[in-house]
C-alpha cells in the first residue's frame, strides 16, 4: 500500500506498524475530536514492510495482565514482579503505569477483535510466564493472557484491521532513512519529520511533520543466533543516534532461554509455563539447583544464565542435527504435556519443533539454546512516550518527537523484561503517545498553530541522503566490477552477528568488549561506509536497503559496545566476568549514550520497593 498522494506537511508520522505502531495510530484517532476541527489530521504510518509481516506477528506466549481470571491477582504484585525482574533498574513510576493499566489495555484488545483464549466459564484465559508471582514473590501466578501461542498474530492482525476500519493511510515497503530534529539558535530541539525512500519506485522523500512516533521494534540481527526475523536491524535507534540524540540502558540485551537449535527460533516460554522442563546432559532438572523458589519459572537472564552454567561445566547436549558439533544447548523437555496439549496450547511451539528439527515433542527431547529476544534499552521516554535528550543532569524533551515500543526506552523493563510484559508496552504506551500527540494537535488547532520548528535540518537529511544513495548505486567500485565479491551487506551483517555473538553475548568483559569495539572500527564499519550495490537500479533494490540497515546496526553496536563498557558491574542480562556483582552504590542509574560514546548517567527513580538481592 502507497499514500494515495504524498502531503506537505503531516500532523502525525509514525514509523513502523508492529503493535507499537498501530496502538499509536489508533490511540491518536480515537482521542483526536474532530467535532469542529476544520480538516481531519493528516497521519501516515510508515513501514519497511507489508505491515502485517510486523515483528510483533511472531509473539507468542502472551500479554501479562492482573486480571485475576484463573486465581487471585493484583496489579501491586504485577508492579513488584517487574521492578525485581528488571533487577530494580526499573523507573518505578513507570512500572506502576504498565501495571496499574495493564488489564484495561488487555479488555481493549479483546473490544479489538484479539481472540484470547478462553476458560471453560467464558473468561480471557491466562497462563503462567517466569517471574511472574502473587504475593511479592510467593508463588507463580496465571497473569498472562494468551491465544493458544499467537497471541502476536492475533494483536497484530486486530489493530490493523482497526486501523483499516480508521482509515488510516500507510506507506508500506518505504524506508525510514534520517530523522530530523531542528536546535536552532539555541532554541528547544524540535523534530520537523522524516526521509524516506519509497523502496518500490526508489523516490526519497522529505515529509515534514509536527509529530512523529518512531516504533521500529528492536535490534535482534546484531547478534547471529536471533529469535528475531531479518528485518529488525536497529533502525529507529540509529535513526536516534545519527539526529543527535542518546540511547537508554542499550547495554541489556535479553537472550530468550529457549530458542531452537541451530536456527535460534523463539520457542515460547509458553511451553514452561505449561509444564515443561530444561534438562541438561545428565537428565536433572537442574534449574531447582540454581532457583529452588520458582526453578523454570524463574526470570529468563537467571534462566540463561543457568544454561550457560551447565553448558560451561560440560553438561550441555550438541544439537541432533550436527551430532559432532558443539555440546551448547539443554533439553527442553515437553513430553509430560502430552499431544492434546500441545496442539491446543501451544501449536506453534510444537509445529516448529516438527518442521525445523524433525522432532516430536510428545515424545523426544527438544535441543534448545539462549537466542538474542529483545533490546531493553532504547529511546529514552517518559509516560506520554515523549523522547527526551538527558544531559546536564535534567531531561530535554524533544518537542514532536514520540518513541514506544521495543525501540523505545520508557525504563518499565530495567536490566531484563519479564516475560508477556512486551506486547504490553507495546499496546500501552504506544496508544499513551497516540493520545498525547492528539492533544497536542487539538491544543495547538484550537490555540495558536504549532511552532513552526524551521526544516534546516530536514532539508540537509534529504540532500545528504540523497547523495549517499547516489553514491550506493554508483555503477563503479568493486561490487560492480565484482559480483562475487564478499564485501556485501549480507555477509556484513553476519561477520557482526557473529563477532556480537562471541564478544558480548550473555557474558562479555573488558577485552571482549573492546575486542568487538576494535573490530567493527577497523573493519566492519570501514567495510559497510564502502559498501556499494550490485545493481544501478533505484526501483525494488533491496541490497539498496540492506546497505543501509547494516550501517544502521554497526551505529547501534557502537552505542552498545560504548554502554557495557561503561556499566563496570553484572545486572540482569548484563553478565561481566570482570565485575560479577551488582553494584547499587555506584551503577543503580540509567546509562545515556551518544555516537560519541561519551556516557551521561540518570538516577533511577525509585518509589516503592527498594532493591534487594535477586535469585529468581
Ligand atoms: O516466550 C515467549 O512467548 C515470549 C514472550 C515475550 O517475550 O514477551
Amino acid at each position: 500500500m502507497s499514500p494515495q498522494q504524498v502531503k506537505d506537511k503531516y500532523d502525525l508520522i509514525i514509523v513502523g506498524a508492529g503493535a507499537a505502531g498501530l496502538s499509536a495510530a489508533l490511540g491518536f484517532l480515537r482521542s483526536y475530536d474532530l467535532t469542529g476541527a476544520s480538516a481531519y489530521p493528516d497521519v501516515l504510518v510508515i513501514s519497511k514492510l507489508q505491515s502485517l509481516r510486523s515483528h510483533t506477528g511472531s509473539a507468542e506466549g502472551g500479554i501479562a495482565a492482573s486480571l485475576g481470571n484463573v486465581e487471585k491477582d493484583d496489579w501491586h504484585w504485577h508492579y513488584f514482579d517487574t521492578v525485581k525482574g528488571g533487577d530494580y533498574l526499573v523507573d518505578q513510576d513507570m512500572a506502576e503505569i504498565l501495571a496499574r493499566e495493564a488489564p484495561a489495555t488487555v479488555v481493549q484488545l479483546e473490544h479489538d477483535g484479539v481472540a484470547f483464549s478462553r476458560l471453560d466459564n467464558g473468561k480471557i484465559a491466562q497462563r503462567l510466564f517466569g517471574g511472574h508471582t502473587s504475593n511479592f514473590g510467593e508463588q507463580s501466578v496465571h497473569r498472562t493472557a494468551y491465544a493458544a501461542d499467537r497471541i502476536g498474530h492475533q494483536i497484530l492482525h486486530s489493530l490493523w484491521q482497526q486501523c483499516v476500519a480508521e482509515d488510516v493511510e500507510f506507506a508500506e515497503e518505504w524506508y525510514v532513512t534520517d530523522l530530523a530534529i531542528e536546535r536552532n539558535d539555541g532554541a528547544e530541539a524540535t523534530c520537523s519529520g522524516v526521509v524516506v525512500l519509497d523502496t518500490h519506485t526508489g523516490e526519497l522523500h522529505e515529509l515534514k511533520a509536527s509529530n512523529v512516533i518512531i516504533a521500529t521494534g528492536g535490534a535482534g540481527r546484531l547478534f547471529h543466533t536471533t529469535s528475531n526475523s531479518w528485518d529488525l536491524t536497529g533502525d529507529g535507534l540509529a535513526l536516534a543516534v545519527r539526529a543527535g540524540l542518546k540511547l537508554e540502558d542499550s547495554e541489556f540485551v535479553q537472550f530468550h532461554p529457549t530458542g531452537l537449535a541451530h536456527t535460534g527460533i523463539l520457542l515460547s516460554e509458553a511451553a514452561r509455563g505449561e509444564g515443561g522442563v530444561l534438562r541438561n546432559s545428565e537428565g536433572e532438572a537442574f534449574m531447582k539447583r540454581y532457583a529452588p523458589e520458582h526453578a523454570d519459572l524463574s526470570a529468563r537472564d537467571v534462566v540463561t544464565r543457568s544454561i550457560a552454567s551447565e553448558v560451561r561445566a560440560g553438561r550441555g547436549v550438541a544439537d541432533p542435527l550436527d551430532p559432532d558439533g558443539p555440546k551448547d544447548c539443554v533439553w527442553l523437555d515437553l513430553r509430560s504435556l502430552g499431544r492434546d496439549i500441545l496442539e491446543s496450547k501451544l501449536p506453534e511451539v510444537y509445529s516448529t519443533i516438527r518442521n525445523y528439527a524433525g522432532i516430536d515433542a510428545a515424545t523426544d527431547l527438544v535441543p534448545v539454546k539462549p537466542t538474542a529476544h529483545y533490546t531493553m534499552g532504547g529511546i529514552p521516554i517518559n509516560a506520554n512516550g515523549e523522547v527526551y535528550d538527558y544531559h546536564d543532569g535534567a531531561r530535554h524533551i524533544v518537542t514532536g518527537l514520540y518513541a514506544a515500543g521495543e525501540c523505545s526506552c520508557g525504563s518499565v523493563h530495567g536490566a531484563n523484561r519479564l516475560g508477556a510484559n512486551s506486547l504490553l508496552d507495546a499496546c500501552l504506551f504506544g496508544h499513551r503517545s497516540g493520545v498525547a500527540v492528539a492533544h497536542r494537535v487539538m491544543d495547538a488547532a484550537s490555540d495558536a498553530p504549532l511552532p513552526d520548528a524551521g526544516t534546516r535540518a530536514l532539508d540537509a537529511a534529504y540532500a545528504d541522503r540523497k547523495n549517499a544513495i547516489a553514491a550506493i548505486l554508483a555503477p563503479t567500485g568493486s561490487a560492480a566490477s565484482d559480483n562475487a565479491s564478499e564485501s556485501n551487506p549480507y555477509a556484513l551483517m553476519s561477520a557482526l552477528g557473529g563477532l556480537m555473538e562471541k564478544d558480548c553475548a550473555i557474558r562479555c568483559n573488558t577485552e571482549s568488549i573492546a575486542d568487538a569495539q576494535r573490530v567493527i572500527k577497523t573493519q566492519l564499519a570501514p567495510q559497510a561506509e564502502a559498501l556499494t550495490a550490485h545493481s544501478d537500479v533505484a526501483e525494488f533494490n533491496q541490497e539498496l536497503t540492506a546497505i543501509m540497515e547494516v550501517r544502521n546496526l554497526i551505529t547501534v553496536a557502537q552505542v552498545m559496545l560504548a554502554a557495557t563498557a561503561a556499566r563496570k558491574e553484572s545486572r540482569g542480562s548484563l553478565f561481566r566476568t570482570d565485575c560479577p556483582e551488582r553494584d547499587d552504590a555506584n551503577f543503580l542509574k540509567h546509562s545515556h549514550v551518544d555516537a560519541q560514546g561519551a556516557v551521561e548517567w540518570e538516577p533511577v527513580t525509585i518509589k516503592d520497593f527498594k532493591p534487594e538481592a535477586r535469585t529468581y
